[in-house]
């Protein structure tokens, strides 16, 4: 299985963390691009430490949680991989997944690794999964989001269920992960499924 993940710039750096790490335990192979903005936001959730600078936010949050298998890519890396569809990747995946990130790909811009990654997978018919953050949300932000769906995108809002009685912030943020795992057909246990013991 050979995925990328693009994180952005949202609020939601812990469902990137849990992502990595649930790509790291089915054996992917994950390519990762992070934006500046995601660098502050990791700097923030993660570390708790605005003072970090983006880059080393982000070196440190691949490394502690992709494994071996995660490989960071430059967002203007346009020699990564996921910047041809004549690359194999079995999905893509952009958690957070910003509004103006959000905005940027529904226009067909393409200003960093992230965009362009996106832009493949629509252009390739490969599963394009994107979790955004925002509330509430303006008529912008719901426009940009039905022209991905109707682009072929799918969009998995961050949104926690209850029907699963999380007892922790850490089974919530599971449950969003797992969904997200699911869209991409890889195997996991971090949620109890509807209708089983
Ligand atoms: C701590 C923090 C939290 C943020 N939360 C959100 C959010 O939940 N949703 C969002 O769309 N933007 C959020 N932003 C703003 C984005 O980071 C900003 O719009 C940025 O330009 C996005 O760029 P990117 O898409 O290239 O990462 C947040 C910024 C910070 C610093």
């Amino acid at each position: 299985m050979h995925v990328f993940l693009g994180i952005t710039g949202a609020s939601g750096a812990p469902y990137a963390a849990r992502l990595l790490q649930g790509f790291a335990a089915a054996g992917a192979q994950v390519g990762v691009c992070a934006s500046a903005s995601a660098g502050e936001v990791i700097a923030w959730e993660i570390y708790r430490d605005r003072t970090i600078p983006p880059e080393q936010a982000v070196e440190r949050f691949v490394t502690e949680y992709g494994g071996e298998g995660a490989t960071l890519y430059g967002e203007r890396d346009w020699f990564a991989p996921y910047a041809s569809g004549s690359a194999k990747v079995d999905s893509y995946v952009i958690c957070p997944c910003s509004m103006a990130t959000c905005g940027t790909i529904a226009s067909s811009s393409q200003a960093n690794l992230i965009h362009r990654a996106a832009s493949v997978a629509l252009k390739e018919r490969r599963p394009l999964i994107l979790v955004p953050r925002e509330m509430p949300l303006s008529v912008l932000h719901l426009r940009a989001l039905t022209t991905l769906t109707e682009a072929g995108a799918m969009v998995a809002p961050a949104s926690p269920g209850f029907y699963t009685h999380p007892e922790s912030v850490a089974d919530m943020v599971d449950f969003v992960a797992g969904r997200v795992l699911d869209l991409c057909g890889i195997d996991h246990a971090l949620l109890q499924r509807w209708g089983s013991a």
